[in-house]
């Protein structure tokens, strides 16, 4: 289920709102643009599912969100566990990657099969932590200031959609913002207090 939290952007230890409530989270994000969506999670996916059976498992929803926004490119694509020094070496690599203030010149699309990621969306003085969980699609729109934390030890299967090949390149604003705001580990354990 997914979980929103709310910040001043000065202020990581005051917490605004915080709610579990699927149509309190869609009304608040709407009104800054984001769509999000809960879609019904198939079961039966392999821990290391390939792309393609991904986007069978839930290919009417994903060719109703291509269709209507215009996508060219969808993916899918893997975190899972291991305790191969590579992997970990390359989960915190990948977690180091969008781990500070950003934005895309196109959307960032992303559903979620399994596991769990937080997109944390800098705009109107305030930071929405977005801890997304099986089931959940949010689209952060292109130009918008965020940052996303998969945690240390990176456990999920998303969905992603392009509008073009290189639409999500990373442009780093150079805050140290995310530094001050609770991780995906903190958000994770915390989650059912
Ligand atoms: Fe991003």
């Amino acid at each position: 289920m997914t979980l929103l939290t709310v910040w001043p952007d000065s202020d990581p230890g005051t917490v605004l709102t915080r709610t579990d409530v699927p149509s309190e989270i869609a009304v608040e994000l709407k009104r800054l643009g984001v769509r999000y969506e809960n879609w019904p999670v198939v079961e039966g996916l392999s821990a290391t599912p390939t792309s393609e059976e991904v986007l069978a498992a839930y290919r009417a929803q994903v060719d109703r969100v291509v269709e209507t926004e215009g996508y060219i490119l969808v993916d899918a694509m893997h975190m899972t566990p291991s305790d191969d020094p590579e992997w970990v070496e390359g989960a915190a690599a990948a977690r180091k990657k969008f781990l500070a203030e950003h934005t895309h010149d196109d959307d960032e699309d992303r559903f979620f099969a399994r596991g769990a990621g937080v997109f944390y969306l800098h705009v109107e003085g305030k930071v929405f932590g977005i801890l997304c969980e099986a089931g959940d699609l949010l689209s952060v729109p292109a130009n918008t200031t965020h940052w996303f934390d998969m945690g240390t030890t990176p456990d999920y299967v998303s969905i992603r959609f392009f509008h073009d090949d290189d639409g999500w390149v990373g442009n780093f604003t150079g805050s140290a913002i995310a530094l001050s705001f609770p991780t995906f580990d903190t958000l994770m354990a915390g989650r059912h207090s």
